[in-house]
């Protein structure tokens, strides 16, 4: 089988080769966090096309409408890897290495804190577990800890992997392609970007930071008619 890879297309969709998962996960709200719940699961295939501009009418694959559209894809991100672009918030056991890509997830807020007072507070074991729960659910991958209590080890979630598309029926909105398990992404430009365990891609086709989702798809009001 051939590597895992997902490479974009000039003003085109994000080409998926390796037989990689794919599904759906609804993002709701249990109490005061969020959690992902199980929506469609995708026949497998060995290679397929996600659109990237936004228009398709057979969601979440490309149909060819970019074409038609005149979708402008040019990607702006930045190519500075992770732990060049953070800002660090430190805490007693715990550091947060923070690189501001917000998906709008709000998994970064959790039982009435967010993310940071919970990284300030983690001295308290259950403020600990509710940071590092906030960090490595967010799809995003902009909120990496480090434990002071484990020779500043890097904490990230295990996952194999996938890409699952995102709902958030709260906002009634379509929200990002959350790629898991480190699947390589390369540049419509031929370059690889930093190989990333978790990232949010942008399938609203209105990021200002493509290819990498900004929460655009709120503002916009992404809905994707997936049915
Ligand atoms: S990228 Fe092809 S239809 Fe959207």
């Amino acid at each position: 089988m051939p590597e895992k890879s997902i490479t974009i297309t000039k003003d085109g969709p994000y080409l998926v080769k390796g037989g990689v998962p794919l599904n759906e996960k609804i993002m709701v709200s249990v109490g005061h966090h969020r959690e992902y719940q199980q929506g469609r699961v995708f026949d497998q295939q060995e290679q397929y096309a996600l659109c990237r501009c936004g228009l398709s009418k057979n969601p979440p694959f490309c149909d060819g409408t970019h074409a038609e559209c005149g979708f402008d894809g040019h990607e702006t991100a930045s190519t500075v890897p992770f732990n060049e672009r953070i800002e660090l918030f430190e805490g007693p056991t715990l550091d947060l290495y923070d690189d501001n890509r917000c998906a709008f997830a709000r998994f970064c807020h959790r039982e009435g804190k967010e993310v940071w007072t919970l990284t300030e507070e983690s001295d308290n074991e259950p403020e600990r577990t509710d940071a590092i729960l906030a960090s490595t659910e967010c799809p995003s991958g902009r909120l990496v800890h480090h434990d002071k209590r484990n020779d500043y080890a890097e904490i990230e979630p295990e996952l194999e992997p996938e890409i699952s598309v995102l709902q958030d029926p709260e906002r009634g909105v379509s929200a990002c392609l959350f790629v898991k398990g480190g699947i390589p992404l390369q540049s419509a430009e031929g370059f690889l970007y930093e190989t990333r365990n978790r990232y949010a891609l942008c399938r609203c086709g209105h990021s200002a930071n493509k290819p990498f989702c900004d929460a655009r798809h709120v503002n916009e009001g992404y809905v994707d008619g997936l049915e």
